[in-house]
């Protein structure tokens, strides 16, 4: 048994378990460095929550559900591709824009799921992962001095990279507890700098999608200002209770303004395997490979042949994927629920959000590292994906991971269920 992002397949962390692989391979105590040499937009920012947080769950022994990662791998058919892929030669530099199978069957999926129209010669390019899809992007769409509009919350890799390119990260707020965008808002952070506004939908902390008003609004504007969208939906085949995943490139005018991430860790329930893929007009896509080329250069091409299969599965793996993670949503906000807990609704992602307010908690970052310690159970605070030291930050948010095995979500309830039972939450600092 091995520890992977944490927590490992054994969900439970121990401190026993064995060598830290990836992000949690931090030496916290060093989280902020000072170095002159460093480059401070790194150097300056602390360790990720998501790595702090795994660590204290091992020290504690708690049920990991704050990093956002499956704890079953998924379709076993793909493993097998990947081993075949491996066994046939495929062990060499793939091209740089990617494997032309897997090109292909972006393509495809654009048509099948959205139909969007995508030549996969020109516009497709496969990336390690969507963070750098993600990363690429941001580089190459931005030049020093300009400005990037960033939803907040938001994933913590955005506004590191935009200013590694030296341009400056403006939020606009989303407001809880609806988490709507307020188009206003949008409207006034825009200058005559601005060149991109990053969006996510479904999205992750909140769980929420955006309203096919809320798209039409960043259409709106994008068109009007001259900007480009940069449309993270890692999570596009994680959308509950019947709704469609709305791509903005579907809207009109949007086609040649924005790039379309996705990511196979997401949809296929292998985070490790690092495969993401992004769609765009050919000016757009061509300027993340050049910037990708530099830092990634190409990605593992057995994994990539793999994920052409994947994403050529019929729809009954589609739609089994999302009724399985709805079962799970609905089971734990249940057992959420039934603990007192205020649980915002979760249209989409693996992540429900709760108010902890709910249950007592004041501030979410000593409520998440109580719960770790003395519960057993690690949750995520939302405060970590807003700018540090953003006075308007709210503090009342925790969110829980459940694309976990069933048991292991009713072992987090029960340990839950004791802990409020012995200390019952202060209702009264509601
Ligand atoms: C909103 C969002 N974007 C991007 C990513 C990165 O995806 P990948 O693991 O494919 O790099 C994540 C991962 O959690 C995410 O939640």
């Amino acid at each position: 048994m091995f520890c992977r992002d944490g927590a490992g397949p054994c969900n439970v962390a121990t401190p026993a378990c064995g060598p830290a692989g990836g992000r949690q391979d931090v030496n916290l105590s060093h989280a902020v460095l000072s170095a002159p040499l460093l480059n401070p937009v790194f150097a300056n920012r602390p360790t990720t929550i998501f790595a702090v947080m795994s660590a204290l769950a091992r020290r504690h022994g708690a049920v990991n559900l704050g990093q956002g990662f499956p704890d079953e791998d998924g379709p076993p058919g793909l493993v097998e591709a990947a081993v075949r892929a491996l066994r046939s030669g495929q062990n060499q530099y793939a091209p740089v824009q990617g494997v032309p199978e897997l090109r292909r069957a972006v393509a495809a999926s654009n048509r099948r799921f959205y139909d969007l129209d995508i030549d996969w010669e020109t516009e497709t390019l496969i990336t390690a992962g969507a963070t750098a899809a993600l990363g690429a992007a941001f580089l190459a769409f931005l030049k020093p001095g300009d400005e990037a509009i960033l939803l907040a919350p938001c994933y913590d890799s955005y506004a590191p990279i935009v200013e590694a390119a030296g341009a400056t990260p403006r939020f606009v707020q989303l407001q809880p507890p609806a988490w709507r965008m307020d188009q206003a808002a949008l409207e006034a952070a825009i200058t005559p700098r601005t060149r991109v506004i990053a969006i996510n939908s479904p999205h992750n902390p909140t769980g929420r999608a955006l309203s096919h008003e809320e798209l039409q609004a960043v259409a709106d504007i994008a068109v009007r200002r001259d900007l480009l969208v940069i449309c993270d939906e890692v999570y596009e085949h994680l959308i509950f209770d019947g709704r469609p995943h709305i791509p903005l490139m579907t809207l009109p005018g949007m086609r040649e303004r924005c790039v379309r991430i996705g990511s196979a860790g997401k949809t296929f329930s292998m985070t490790g395997w690092r495969i993401g893929y992004a769609t765009g007009c050919e000016r757009l896509i061509t300027g993340m490979m050049k910037a990708h080329q530099f830092i990634v250069y190409t990605c593992p091409p057995h994994l990539q042949l793999a994920v052409a299969e994947g994403l050529a599965f019929g729809d009954e793996y589609y739609s089994s994927f999302i009724s399985t993670m709805q079962m799970k949503r609905d089971h734990f906000v249940a057992g959420l629920t039934d603990l007192g807990f205020d649980v915002l609704p979760c249209e989409g992602t693996y992540f429900a959000t709760v108010d902890i307010r709910s249950v007592g908690g004041k501030d979410d970052d000593d409520f998440c590292r109580d719960l770790t310690e003395n519960a057993g159970v690690a949750a995520i605070p939302v405060s970590a994906f807003y700018p540090p030291s953003d006075p308007n930050t709210p503090r009342n948010y925790a969110r829980f991971c459940f694309c976990k095995k069933i048991d292991v979500l009713d072992e987090a309830l029960r340990r839950l269920r004791s802990h409020f039972k012995s200390a019952p939450p202060a209702r009264d600092a509601q």
